[in-house]
């Protein structure tokens, strides 16, 4: 029987409503994203991701007070516990960091000194995102370099989240420009409504399981390509189609194959990505800064394309790729960094659905069999 026969069925959920929140706002129209009613291009550019943090979690901007005690606090919780830093020694090298970070993230909550909180308790929950939150860069980071047979480093704490994150992965303080490229891409990472890691985050916690539990969800649903991963993959098809004067040839082969590009098309948005013009005016700029505009040509001639043949744009993780890949960040870390930003607006959401809760448990129309008769073992 097809998809469309049932009335209320829409694969995928595609143009399901399937809540109501006060956090973000994609308008595809527009191509514009809002959280907690500002543009994201503001917030990007005047902004840092601690005050989006803050505003995503509490719901307005910090006052220069609140934005203190929040900085100071997130300082405060960077540090994870020596056991988990063992386990992280423990696990095989060959793990992909997303992996290290679910799992660290599965061990943190009994650490929480609100563990036995209520789980629909807000002010324990808005102290747990704190936590959670301000450990995501020091696991990325220690699980990388003990996974490199480096020692893990330190947080500093005079360096906000970006700027420690990049001196806790190689023991260099990032200059001003490079810090603000960081920064702004957390941003532009941090929220983005009910995608799949965040329903999935929703999904877990509306069973009144606890805010880590969700993140562990959240992480595991974003590992995959047609999410998160998608960064990852997009600068590694960038470093296979190698050049610009083989871009062309390489993205009409893909698409007569009917291969997915990744870092193109969005179920949201029709009329491109609005995280993708802004990091893309970045990821070029640092081009031009660095001297190696061969990943902005190359993103040039495919974006043409696409537009042309699939009416498809760029999302924010094909910038997000080369802008990366241009400041040295190894690729394995593209989805990581990903998740250092969206712990924010997990744990913003995963509040939200906790203040008032209904479980989410939708249904399904069954097409196997019926009247199936019962065959002994010796019988089948
Ligand atoms: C993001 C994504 C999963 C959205 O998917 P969706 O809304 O379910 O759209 P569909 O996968 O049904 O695609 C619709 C059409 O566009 C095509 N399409 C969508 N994204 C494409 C891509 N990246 N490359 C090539 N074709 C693509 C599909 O093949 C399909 O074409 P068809 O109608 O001729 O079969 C999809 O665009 C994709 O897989 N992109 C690559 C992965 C990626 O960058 N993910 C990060 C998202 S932020």
């Amino acid at each position: 029987m097809s998809a469309t026969t049932y009335p209320n069925y829409s694969p995928g959920l595609e143009g399901v409503i399937a809540g109501i929140t006060k956090i973000s706002q994609i308008t595809s129209a527009t191509s514009s994203l809002i959280y907690r009613g500002i543009n994201v291009h503001e917030l990007a550019e005047h902004g840092t991701f601690e005050e989006t943090a803050f505003l995503l979690i509490h719901g307005h901007l910090p006052t220069a007070a609140e934005l203190e005690h929040f900085n100071k606090m997130l300082v405060e919780e960077r540090n994870i516990p020596y056991s988990i830093l063992d386990c992280l020694k423990l696990l095989p090298h060959k793990m992909h960091p997303m992996d290290a970070l679910r799992a660290a993230y599965a061990m943190l909550p009994a650490y929480d000194p609100d563990y036995h909180a209520d789980p629909t308790d807000h002010a324990a929950n808005v102290r747990k995102a704190t936590r959670i939150i301000a450990k995501a860069s020091t696991i990325v980071t220690a699980a990388w370099r003990i996974h490199h047979g480096q020692e893990p480093i330190a947080p500093d704490p005079h360096l906000r989240t970006a700027a420690n994150f990049l001196y806790m992965l190689n023991g260099e303080k990032p200059d001003e420009f490079t810090e603000k490229v960081m920064d702004a891409s957390l941003i532009l990472y941090a929220e983005h409504t009910y995608n799949a890691s965040t329903f999935a985050c929703r999904v877990t916690v509306a069973t009144l399981s606890d805010i880590y539990s969700g993140i562990v969800s959240g992480i595991g649903t974003l590992k995959g390509p047609l999410h998160g991963g998608a960064n990852e993959e997009a600068m590694r098809m960038l470093l296979d189609i190698g050049s610009p004067d083989k871009a062309e040839a390489w993205t009409r082969d893909a698409l007569t194959n009917k291969k997915k590009i990744m870092g193109f098309g969005h179920r949201e948005y029709k009329n491109g990505d609005s995280r993708a013009f802004y990091l893309t005016k970045v990821a070029k700029e640092i081009g031009v800064r660095k001297g190696n505009t061969t990943w902005g040509a190359i993103a040039d001639t495919m974006e043409g394309i696409m537009l042309k043949e699939k009416g498809l744009y760029p999302n924010v993780d094909f910038p997000a790729a080369y802008a990366y890949y241009l400041l040295d960040i190894p690729i394995d870390l593209y989805t990581p960094i990903f998740v250092i930003a969206r712990t924010a607006g997990w744990c913003a959401h995963a509040i939200e659905q906790l203040d008032g809760n209904r479980l989410i448990r939708p249904t399904c129309v069954y097409e196997g069999p019926t009247d199936v008769a019962w065959t002994p073992v010796a019988l089948r």
